[in-house]
């Protein structure tokens, strides 16, 4: 797919004020500082369409994007941010979970892993709850290009072990890293393949 377009629309936390028009909407959700906002900018050629920071915890708000004016994609606040205090953690967990119940819009959602740790139980029970809900997702390794080959084939191959102990196959998974642009096509393919399918119905 190319990029002809990239707007920023509208933040905000309430899901009844996010964009009201009928586009397909992927989401961008995972714990804070895996990279949401860097892959989004990578993905997009844009440097700072999304802010980024390496302070965790940046993005606050749900954000909607429109892209080449037929799909949305959306940038969320990170989870696991120790840092907030208990009532804005529950605050955040209300709005994220309305986002993902209410919203019609959503056709996906990419859960970010970054690549370099072993298997979180936030990012299991995330993903858990996320089958619960039945909201179709894929998993996103990020930062490949902070480990060695042999290493990271190790950490993917741990990964997808751990999740067979609880699912009974593995999402469709993607390794990118945003500051060596790995991962950019097979991504965007990806998404104008599933936008093709749903034109198509
Ligand atoms: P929150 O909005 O706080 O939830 O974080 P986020 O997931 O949006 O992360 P963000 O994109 O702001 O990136 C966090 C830090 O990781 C920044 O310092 C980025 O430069 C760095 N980073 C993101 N992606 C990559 C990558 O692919 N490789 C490397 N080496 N660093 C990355
Ligand atoms: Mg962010």
């Amino acid at each position: 797919m190319r990029i002809k377009s990239a707007e920023f629309l509208v933040s905000n936390s309430d899901v009844e004020k996010c964009p009201k028009e009928q586009f397909p909407e992927y989401s961008f959700i995972g714990r804070s500082n895996v990279g949401k906002s860097s892959l989004i900018n990578m993905l997009m050629q844009r440097k700072s369409l999304a802010k980024t920071s390496g302070r965790p915890g940046k993005t606050q708000l749900i954000n909607h994007f429109l892209i080449n004016k037929n799909w949305y994609l959306v940038d969320l606040p990170g989870y696991g941010y120790a840092r907030v205090s208990k009532s804005s953690k529950k605050t955040f967990q209300k709005f994220i979970t309305e986002y993902f119940a209410k919203r019609r819009q959503i056709v996906l959602a990419f859960v970010l892993i970054d690549c370099r740790h072993s298997p979180q139980p936030i990012d299991m029970e995330f993903m858990q709850w996320m089958g619960e809900n039945q909201i179709p997702f894929s998993i996103i390794f990020t930062k490949a290009d902070k480990l060695k080959p042999n290493a990271l084939d190790r950490n993917i191959e741990a990964y997808t072990q751990k999740m067979l102990e609880t699912w009974e196959e593995i999402p469709q998974y993607f390794i990118t890293s945003s500051s060596k642009d790995l991962g950019r096509k097979e991504l965007l393919n990806y998404i104008e393949e599933i936008n093709l399918q749903i034109k198509n119905k």
